[in-house]
């Protein structure tokens, strides 16, 4: 019983949410973006796409520095980018990247990503098309935010 309710609650459910050809659309926008990664020094290409409510889409990818913590993720990239365009309330992140395990946002992006989108879905996508989507708040639980503040 407990199982069955995970997996709802980490699925799409149809009819809220985003469909499925929304979550795909947003998969190849972040693969787009994915290509434009400045990876030179660890080699690892990241690829996220953020959308609103109203259905804006904004991507990003990450941008390495030869000063290594300089670097920045694809998500936060895409955050920062939406969030000066005056962009707010988004539903959905996409975060493309090749590894075994699918790659999820980072400690620091899922921090960022809970100040700014709040328990937003995240779907995460491999370069063979394995998919999944969690809300943030079971990836990041027990969040520190403004309201501790
Ligand atoms: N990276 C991201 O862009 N997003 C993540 O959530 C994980 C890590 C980038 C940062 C760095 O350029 C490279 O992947 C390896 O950590």
């Amino acid at each position: 019983m407990r199982k069955r309710r995970a997996r709802a609650a980490a699925r799409p459910a149809k009819g809220s949410g985003p469909s499925r050809s929304m979550l795909k659309a947003m998969a190849a926008l972040a693969l787009e973006a994915r290509e434009r990664a400045h990876a030179s020094y660890l080699g690892f290409c990241v690829g996220a796409a953020l959308k609103t409510c109203t259905g804006e889409i904004v991507t990003g990818c990450n941008v390495e520095n030869a000063s290594y913590g300089l670097s920045m993720c694809a998500e936060r990239v895409a955050v920062f980018k939406a969030v000066s365009e005056g962009l707010a309330d988004f539903d959905v992140v996409a975060v493309v990247a090749d590894s075994k395990r699918l790659t999820p946002p980072c400690g620091p992006c899922r921090q960022i990503l809970w100040e700014y989108c709040g328990d937003i879905l995240v779907h995460m996508v491999d370069l063979k098309g394995r998919s999944k989507s969690l809300r943030l708040s079971q990836l990041l639980p027990f969040p520190f935010d403004q309201g501790h503040l």
